[in-house]
Parts: C-alpha cells; structure tokens; sequence
C-alpha cells in the first residue's frame, strides 16, 4: 500500500476508535424511537412516516427478548450515536436495520458497526442469511451495506426499496 493510501486507512481507524455497542436495555426505549423518528433518517430511509409512541411500544413490549438479545446501542465517544438491529423474517433469515443520528454520520461508524454486527449475528443458530431494505436513492447506505459484503439481489422497480443480502458462513468470527 502506498504511504497516502497506510494514511487514509489510519485516518479512518482513528475516526472508528473509541466507538462500542452495547445490547439495548429498558433505558434505551425511547432512545430508539428518538432515533428512527430523526428527519434525517426519516428521509434517508425512503420518507417513512414518523412512529407513534403507543406503537413504538407495543412493538417492544411484543419484541422484547428478542430486542435486547439482537439490538444494540451504537456509542461514539461513550455517547449514544444511533442503534442496529435484527428483526427476524423467516426461519434462517432477519432483516437488519441501522440508523446514526447525523452528528455520528460519515465518519466510518455506520460500516465499521455493521461490521462488528454481522460478525456478532453470525454466531445466532440457524440465521444462514441477513437482509437489508435500502431506499435506492439512499447512496451512502448502499456503499455501507455493500462495502460490508452485502449483495443486492433484486432491481425491483423505480420507487421499490432494494434488497441486499449476506449469506453467512456459519463460522462465528
Ligand atoms: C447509512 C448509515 C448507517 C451509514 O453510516 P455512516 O457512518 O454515515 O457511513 P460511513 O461513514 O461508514 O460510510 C459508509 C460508506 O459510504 C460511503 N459514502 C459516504 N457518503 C456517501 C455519499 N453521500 N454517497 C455515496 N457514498 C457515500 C463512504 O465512502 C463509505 O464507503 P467505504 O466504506 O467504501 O469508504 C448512516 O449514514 C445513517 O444512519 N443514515 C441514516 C439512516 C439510514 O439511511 N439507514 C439505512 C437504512 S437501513
């Protein structure tokens, strides 16, 4: 590697340090729909509507093992910068879903996290693939799934969502 390209993947590292995830707890509830409720996100994600609190509710009061088993709270700097989670589909597959609030964004976090949480999910029995909806015009969210070895596996027609694929190998790690 070339000294310009040791220092961009340096730069890079430095941007990620001091970066962790911890699995969701009842404290972070209302972070979650804090969240996903950011315009910003909102926008990114295809213009989804906001979630109201008496369903953001009810959806963890139905989830909640499951949540605090494959959710986590991504942290910058010991402070809280945005989540990812899994959801189950199918047998054998979950979709994934990752969102950062804007001051966490663009500094590598969101590719790094996916892929400490792809090697994490690996380790769940029987989940042979994860999945992921992306808004096609979302470019920076495909790179990040892309870039953490994610396929897209269908076109879908324009305004359609895109959906990427991993196949896990079953080897955790
Ligand atoms: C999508 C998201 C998780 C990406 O995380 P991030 O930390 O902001 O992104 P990163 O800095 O890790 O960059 C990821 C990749 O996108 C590329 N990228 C950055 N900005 C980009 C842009 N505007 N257009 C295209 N690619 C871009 C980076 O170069 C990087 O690629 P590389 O790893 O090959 O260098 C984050 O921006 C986010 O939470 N967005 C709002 C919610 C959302 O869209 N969630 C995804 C829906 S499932």
């Amino acid at each position: 590697m070339s000294i310009a390209g040791s220092r961009k993947v340096t730069e890079k590292r430095k941007r990620v340090d001091n970066s962790q995830w911890s699995a969701v707890s009842l404290r972070d509830v209302l972070y979650l729909r804090k969240v996903r409720n950011g315009q910003g996100v909102r926008n990114e994600a295809g213009d989804l509507p906001k979630i109201g609190l008496i369903e953001h509710l009810l959806w963890y009061a139905r989830n909640v093992n499951w949540i605090h088993q494959h959710s986590f709270i991504v942290y910058k700097d010991s402070r809280r910068a945005g989540y990812i989670r899994l959801a189950p589909i199918t047998s054998g597959a979950a979709e994934i879903s990752i969102a950062l609030e804007p001051w966490a964004q663009g500094q590598g976090l969101g590719s790094h996290s996916l892929r400490w949480a792809v090697k994490n999910y690996a380790q769940i029995s029987g989940l042979e693939r994860i999945t992921a909806r992306v808004d096609r015009e979302n470019s920076r969210s495909i790179a990040t799934f892309a870039g953490a070895g994610f396929v897209r596996l269908e076109e879908g027609s324009p305004g359609e969502t895109l959906l990427f694929t991993k196949f896990l190998d079953g080897q955790p790690g």
